[in-house]
């Protein structure tokens, strides 16, 4: 049932503050002291190695920044269908992530896999063949998701998944107690932030995506915990719009993307307040390049309104280690909307299926 909205992924973009409030609701209370890793019943680990494809390994990027930045520990993000080009070292737990829980690409990497990796499933379906397989299992509580184009369940996946690992490093000893619940809380505000969001991208993203809907190609920007971000962005407009849509670290521009940039080519850079970016960002306008700035407090497209006595880790003061979450909800929003001025089908892009289950 759509209700009011116009297609479903304009409806699965809507329900993301709710589905991130329920996600909270049920993880807050078990992950500061750690009970949500002690409740997996899973060995401890020394490494984490991520698989997933698609928006789900943008998912994965996020959950491995996290871990990495908060507990020092070693990250692998390992696209599921190279899995058999990366060795993984004694210690290792393989978190694989799958929305549909059915990806050919995923279970099939599980199976090359030693055995004697233990394996954390993240996903939407907990009766899947990935949950079968899985030694634990999380489950994202996105509910269903019918528009082709992962939208709420990667917001699910994410915020399942930095719970969890903050409950790793908890129970493991590597996290203060008091850090993990300062960490929960300033995910609290999240489903405000999103809903703020969306309000603000709704009123100027139809106007931005007349600018740039004739563009050929689209370049994405961003810079550490920004760039899953950037990518997923980038998917979206793939995978919705059949344009060419590239993400590139901002600091890799000058290494070869900054030479697709032309008068009007549209970059899109996902602002988290790292004032690194903005060199990126004049050298894109010195080519003649159309600067999009989605996120930051006074970008074109803000995601958070930064209040002048801000003390909680919004962006401009210390950045979270889970990047700028809400700033996907613009970034959606853009992808679909340029998708429909260009007459594109949005729930039911061409040559796209919600789950591949052939390799
Ligand atoms: C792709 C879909 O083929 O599979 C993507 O088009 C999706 O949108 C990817 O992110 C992974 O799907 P899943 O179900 O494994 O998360």
């Amino acid at each position: 049932d759509l209700g009011a909205h116009p297609d479903h992924m304009a409806k699965e973009i809507d329900e993301q503050p709710g589905v991130v409030a329920d996600v909270l609701a049920r993880v807050r209370h078990r992950t500061a002291d750690g009970s949500t890793w002690v409740g997996l019943g899973l060995p401890p680990f020394d490494r984490l190695a991520v698989v997933a494809c698609g928006t789900s390994l943008h998912a994965g990027q996020v959950i491995a920044n996290t871990v990495r930045s908060l507990g020092g520990v070693p990250t692998d993000t390992v696209v599921a269908s190279e899995v058999e080009h990366v060795v993984l070292g004694p210690g290792t737990l393989v978190l694989a992530i799958s929305q549909s829980g059915e990806t050919a690409d995923v279970l099939r990497a599980l199976d090359r896999l030693d055995d004697r990796h233990p394996v954390l499933a993240l996903t939407n379906h907990v009766h899947s063949s990935l949950a079968r397989r899985a030694d634990a299992v999380l489950d994202c509580h996105a509910g269903p998701e019918v528009g082709v184009a992962a939208t709420k369940s990667f917001t699910a996946q994410v915020v399942v998944g930095v719970t969890a690992v903050v409950s790793a490093l908890v129970a493991s000893g590597r996290l203060e107690p008091s850090r993990a619940v300062a960490l929960v809380d300033d995910l609290a505000r999240l489903p405000e932030r999103m809903a703020a969001a969306a309000v603000v991208a709704a009123d100027r993203v139809p106007l931005l995506a007349a600018t740039v809907r004739d563009a050929p190609g689209f370049l994405f920007l961003g810079r550490g915990p920004g760039l899953p971000y950037a990518a997923e962005g980038a998917l979206k407009v793939k995978e919705l719009s059949y344009r060419w849509a590239e993400a590139s670290p901002a600091g890799e521009l000058k290494h070869g993307p900054l030479a697709l940039v032309d008068d009007g080519t549209p970059v899109v850079v996902v602002d988290h307040g790292d004032p690194r970016l903005q060199s990126a960002i004049a050298e894109v306008r010195a080519r003649g390049g159309f600067v999009v700035t989605i996120g930051g407090a006074g970008s074109d497209v803000p995601a958070v309104a930064r209040p002048a006595d801000a003390t909680d880790l919004a962006w401009g003061r210390s950045v979270a280690p889970w990047g700028p979450i809400e700033a996907v909800v613009p970034l959606q929003m853009l992808a679909r909307e340029l998708a429909l001025q260009l007459g594109c089908d949005v729930d039911k892009p061409h040559d796209r299926a919600r789950s591949v289950t052939v390799r």
